[in-house]
């Protein structure tokens, strides 16, 4: 389909409110080129931009972007340095985009485990940009869904709150995605079936796409094939697809 055509089908449905993308593939690509594996993370931040600008022109109200997993640390040294370097680099480099765009970035993680070198950055754009309100993107770094889980139930403790006052609401005020909507659709790229710790509460209902695409090739288009296929789904929350037809 052309790519004006798949826009305008997108655009007659409702959308998904908040997108998370596991971006997995680089590593594979690069040594299909033969290239070495930061090579690969160089292009997939390439991805990065043209994936947050489509989202942003489609309207989408937040993506969330996996971009470095707390069990990313056990990578080989070098490749964990080389993608901190990019990771600053990326930080540098989409600032203004960030702000002429009225993108709000926010990150969800243990960010405290991050170098300074993209710790600071990261903190100056999350301050200059709190006032935007076109689009959130928050990029998980050092992220885990198990990790977040036991942070939120350390603050339920530390808050000394009673059972019968444990809650979905109680437990989301305390995740670190807390604000953000809720997530609607998840993509993994790189042919990979599993959710490798991302977000694990708030996947509950999300729909998952799936696709081959290795994450330096994924674009404008693949987001769009993304949210089309959501708009194909029919989310039954448990009911009945009679009821939901009729409601
Ligand atoms: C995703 O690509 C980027 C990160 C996890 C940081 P990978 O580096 O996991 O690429 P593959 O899975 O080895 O191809
Ligand atoms: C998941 O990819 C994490 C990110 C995309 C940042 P991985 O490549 O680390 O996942 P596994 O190890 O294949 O499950
Ligand atoms: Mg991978």
């Amino acid at each position: 389909m052309e790519l004006d055509q798949l826009k305008a089908q997108v655009h007659e449905r409702p959308l998904p409110r908040h997108v998370g993308i596991i971006m997995d593939g680089n590593g594979r690509w690069a040594l299909d080129r033969g290239l070495v594996r930061l090579e690969g993370h160089r292009r997939g931040s390439d991805s990065v931009r043209e994936v947050t600008r489509a989202a942003r022109r489609i309207g989408l109200e937040a993506i969330t972007l996996y971009a470095f997993s707390a069990q990313n640390w056990q990578r080989p040294p070098s490749e964990v340095e080389g993608l901190m370097d990019l990771l600053r680099d990326y930080l540098v480099r989409e600032r203004a985009e960030i702000m002429d765009n009225g993108i709000r970035l926010h990150a969800i993680g243990d960010l405290d485990r991050l170098p300074a070198r993209v710790r600071d950055p990261l903190e100056a754009i999350r301050a200059e940009s709190a006032g935007n309100s076109k689009m959130i993107l928050t990029l998980a770094l050092s992220y885990g869904g198990r990790e977040e889980i036991i942070a939120m139930v350390k603050k339920v403790a530390e808050d000394r709150l009673a059972p019968e006052d444990v809650d979905a609401a109680a437990i989301e005020a305390r995740l670190w995605t807390h604000g953000l909507p809720p997530l609607e659709l998840v993509v993994r790229t790189s042919g990979e079936v599993r959710v490798s710790n991302f977000l694990l509460w708030q996947l509950a209902y999300a729909e998952i796409h799936l696709t081959e695409t290795l994450w330096p090739d994924f674009g404008e288009r693949d987001l769009l094939l993304a949210l089309a296929d959501f708009q194909r789904r029919e989310r039954r929350f448990g009911h009945t697809s009679a009821q939901i037809r009729k409601a």
